[in-house]
């Protein structure tokens, strides 16, 4: 029998899908954005992270910056603010405001207690050597400094994930169909702290729950259709079973008047 989860986990970290498919382009990431905008309560995440660096002061690196949401909002607030963007993927860079970098997370290319903080937001479990990178992070930054990651909870969308089981089960045919892929799986909120715990000796976990509520399937369908980059590792037709979501959003909606997802996610302080 195939190791499923060995797979997912080796194609969520496979390096050339991540820069050459999935982050090639910022259309799938703002897609999976966009979904929150249906969320109350709604996070303001970079807000959030702009008062967690309320008390910082110098260099600021964002780690696996995707399509530098974070850095826009750091650069208006707090232009003070030495800020560096860092991705491994070069084409999510293209509409970063500078200085950006290709880098990996593993191998930061910045001095050792060399940053006043550093960002790991949504990435870190991109990251085939998670330890690693957390030791990197830990490296980079001052001995007074911060790190602040951001990632799922394991209870993260299951409406989501019920919803692609049923649709790729009516389109193999049999009852339920196979899972899909769940990127935050390996450092999820639950996970995180044990990671963190390693190198920091306070980690402070904040969850920020929600609900999502729509009224029309395409922002659901828009988020399902972002993981395209994993298309293959759902032992079931990607396009078909979007489809078959889409008919069975559009059916629930009809009948209930809205379709909810349960979110939940969290930020985690990190300092020494
Ligand atoms: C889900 S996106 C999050 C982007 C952004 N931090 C945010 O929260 O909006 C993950 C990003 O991490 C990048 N990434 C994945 N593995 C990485 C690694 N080993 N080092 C640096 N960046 C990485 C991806 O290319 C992608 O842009």
């Amino acid at each position: 029998m195939t190791d499923l989860s060995a797979a997912h986990d080796a194609a969520v970290t496979d390096r050339g899908r991540l820069a050459g498919s999935a982050y090639r382009s910022d259309r799938d990431l703002a897609a999976r954005q966009s979904l929150y905008e249906w969320q109350t309560p709604r996070h303001d995440l970079p807000g959030i992270v702009a008062g967690q660096l309320s008390g910082v002061r110098g260099r600021v690196v964002d780690t696996g910056c995707g399509n530098g949401r974070f850095i826009q909002r750091l650069r208006e607030e707090r232009p003070d603010l030495a800020l560096l963007g860092l991705d491994i993927a070069p084409g999510i860079l293209a509409g970063v405001p500078g200085p950006v970098a290709v880098a990996d997370a593993t191998r930061l290319p910045l001095a050792t207690e060399s940053v006043a903080a550093a960002l790991a937001l949504h990435m870190l479990y991109h990251v085939p050597d998670i330890a690693q990178a957390v030791r990197e992070l830990s490296r980079v930054v001052a001995r007074d400094g911060l790190v602040i990651a951001f990632t799922n909870s394991d209870r993260d969308k299951a409406e989501l994930d019920d919803l692609w089981q049923r649709a790729a089960g009516d389109v193999l045919g049999t009852g339920r169909g196979p899972a899909r892929i769940s990127l935050s799986a390996r450092f999820s909120l639950e996970k995180a702290p044990a990671f963190l715990g390693e190198e920091f000796g306070r980690v402070e976990t904040i969850a920020l729950d929600g609900t999502i509520t729509v009224h029309d399937p395409e922002p659901v369908i828009a988020h399902m259709a972002s993981y395209r980059a994993w298309a293959d590792q759902h032992d079931v037709p990607f396009d078909a079973t979007i489809e078959r979501a889409r008919a069975l959003l559009a059916d629930h909606i009809a009948r209930n008047g809205a379709f909810e997802i349960n979110c939940a996610g969290g930020i985690l302080v990190c300092r020494r």
